[in-house]
């Protein structure tokens, strides 16, 4: 085994893009110092004094969030960091893959560090990385990936590539109340609206997927179409709380088998907000967001139950970012929802399933690529 002392420098090395121990472009000098001694440190750092390291560094940069996370081997999240792209990108109204790209550059090595900081932990601690290999912005997939091959490697760590679909479920296998397969899931984020039959971890069978849009990608349109800012879930969540859901009757799209489609609705939207004109269509803003998003939130539930009656499945369960509306969390007070900060996109959750996927040995993952699609 290799020992703590022979890590230090090339784990600092991979921290350290500049090669400035002071304190490089990007990083923070207190930083760089703290980490330095952290690395030094077994005694008292969280993972254990004894044994093999166990924990997991997660790492998730696949669109606008730069995340790294530090989960035990058992679930526990000792740390979770999110660094939201989300301003920078508001003023185009969505992501712009190069400038999200460009800005994870500058933001993983000091995200990670504060990942390992806020776990009192260090890299001599580290068992195994996780970092999402895919579906994504390639450009932004690549910065992350690189990112963990480059900590990997200095460390002689085995890495693994997570799928960012089953990060979302693994969400749910965290601490304190772990979900325990089998159950049925709803995972709906920005890119994908899925119904998952989840069997067991890492294993799941697709139910159903969206037609059209996805449910975040509705979120997002609506409320553009209102006039409201980026990322748009969140914000119609919060808009609709003043907001009557009846005000308007929005359709939820009657599509065959299991499937899901969510153009229609956002059709029915921009036809209403015509007719209102611009005046009125702001002045009943909270209306049309309550009535929308109860649509989605009618179109969610429908399926989740229907899927439970079709397999028998008693476990019910909502991931992805989608999963962090209020009206859907009250909608369905029998399904399991991970804690708000695990809905939307994180590297706790990357880290979580890179606790029971097959990991890859170093080095053989250093030829690994990004995938910008799910399979
Ligand atoms: O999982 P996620 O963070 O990133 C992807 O993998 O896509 O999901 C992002 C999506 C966005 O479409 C965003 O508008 C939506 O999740 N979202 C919400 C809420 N918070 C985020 N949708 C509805 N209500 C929310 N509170
Ligand atoms: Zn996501």
């Amino acid at each position: 085994m290799t020992g703590v002392g022979d890590r230090q420098p090339p784990f600092d090395a991979a921290l350290d893009p500049s090669g400035d121990r002071a304190g490089g472009r990007l990083g923070r000098p207190e930083g760089d110092a703290r980490l330095t001694e952290c690395v030094g440190r077994k005694e008292g750092a969280r993972g254990g004094t004894t044994g093999s390291p166990t924990l997991v560094l997660g790492i998730e940069t696949s669109c606008d969030e730069t995340a790294a996370a530090v989960v035990s081997q058992e679930g526990e999240v000792l740390s979770s960091v999110v660094s939201s792209q989300a301003v920078l990108h508001a003023r185009y109204g969505g992501v712009v893959p190069e400038i999200a790209s460009r800005r994870h550059l500058e933001l993983v090595t000091p995200v990670v560090r504060q990942a390992l900081e806020e776990a009192e932990t260090s890299l001599g601690h580290i068992g195994r990385i996780g970092v999402t290999q895919g579906p994504g912005l390639v450009g932004a997939l690549l910065v992350g990936l690189s990112a963990a091959k480059a900590i990997a490697w200095a460390g002689r760590l085995p890495l693994v590539p997570v799928d960012h679909l089953e990060g979302h479920v693994a969400s749910l296998y965290l601490r304190p109340e772990p979900l325990e397969p089998p159950f049925l899931c709803v995972l709906a984020s920005g890119g994908h609206t899925l119904l998952l039959a989840v069997g067991e971890r890492g294993r799941s069978e697709r139910l159903g997927t969206t037609l059209d849009d996805a449910a975040g990608e509705a979120f997002d349109k609506g409320a553009r179409l209102l006039g409201l800012g980026y990322p748009g879930g969140a914000e119609i969540d919060r808009v609709a709380e003043d907001g009557d859901r009846e005000a308007f009757s929005f359709p939820v799209a009657r599509v065959p088998g299991l499937d899901f489609s969510f153009s229609g609705l956002k059709t029915a939207l921009l036809y209403a907000v015509r007719e209102l004109g611009e005046d009125e269509a702001r002045r009943r803003r909270s209306d049309l967001a309550a009535s929308y998003q109860h649509a989605i939130v009618r179109a969610l539930t429908a399926r989740l139950r229907e899927g439970a009656e079709e397999t028998g499945l008693e476990r019910l369960a909502v991931v992805g970012g989608v999963s962090a509306n209020s009206a859907l969390r009250a909608a369905l007070p029998e399904a399991r929802f991970a804690p708000l900060d695990l809905c939307t996109d994180n590297a706790a959750m990357i880290a979580s399933a890179a606790r029971y996927l097959e990991p890859l040995a170093y080095p053989s993952y250093l030829g690994l690529d990004a995938y910008a699609s799910a399979a």
